[in-house]
């Protein structure tokens, strides 16, 4: 193993998370799977070409909708109870996933690595963010794409206020998310363009974490 490795795992067992609550991931999230997510998810992968990164991987949600045959397919996921899910997780045919346990601050690549970075629902649980984005950008090829789809903090006068007020207490229901990122604005004030395709606010996920945006980010030349 590479230092650069070692100091990444090291890192990642910093970050919080346990059996409990990766056992309690999915079942979390079945509705909201069920009636809208998982199409969101398939819609935004499928675009994902070439060698591709996916940050904060989670339980395995999205592995099934990559496409079979993929060139390379990385997983990096810091938390030990999750990652251990989604080695269970059955691959697309012809695509062997490796996994790394690492933590969006400390990405254990070299810079040009990737064509692709899928994240989804990460953003909002880093801590990080500006560093998390600064890494993608590092290890995202010039011409790469990092395809995101993240709950952020909404627009509306009510609403917001509200995800400010209530930040602290969903930090800690919700195991370590914020409520109130302004993460599209983060990633243009970190070196990326990105293109917002799609933002609902009508989404089955609770008001708090509400609207979702989903797009494509590209390194700024
Ligand atoms: C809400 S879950 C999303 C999981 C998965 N991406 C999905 O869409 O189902 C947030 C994920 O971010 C991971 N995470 C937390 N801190 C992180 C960090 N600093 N760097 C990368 N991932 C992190 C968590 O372990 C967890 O898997």
């Amino acid at each position: 193993m590479t230092d650069r490795r070692r100091d990444a795992e090291a890192a990642a067992d910093r970050v919080p998370g346990s059996r409990f609550s990766a056992r309690l991931y999915e079942p979390v999230l079945w509705l909201g799977e069920k009636t809208g997510l998982a199409r969101w998810r398939q819609r935004l992968i499928a675009d994902a070409t070439g060698e591709v990164m996916e940050l904060g991987a989670g339980t395995g949600l999205n592995l099934r909708h990559y496409r079979p045959g993929l060139e390379r397919l990385v997983l990096v996921e810091p938390d030990a109870h999750k990652a251990r899910l989604l080695a269970e997780k059955t691959p697309p045919a012809g695509v062997d996933p490796e996994i790394v346990r690492a933590p969006g601050e400390l990405l254990p690549f070299a810079d040009d690595s990737f064509d692709t970075v899928v994240m989804t629902l990460v953003l909002c649980t880093v801590a990080d963010p500006p560093a998390t984005a600064a890494e993608i950008r590092r290890v995202l090829r010039p011409d790469g794409r990092l395809l995101f789809m993240e709950h952020v903090r909404s627009d509306g006068p009510r609403m917001g206020p509200l995800q400010d007020r209530l930040e602290n207490l969903w930090v800690k229901l919700a195991d370590g998310c914020h409520c109130n990122r302004r993460t599209v604005p983060m990633l243009r004030d970190n070196g990326f363009e990105v293109e917002v395709k799609v933002s609902k606010d009508q989404f089955p996920m609770p008001p708090v974490a509400r609207p979702i945006v989903s797009g494509v980010a590209r390194p700024e030349a």
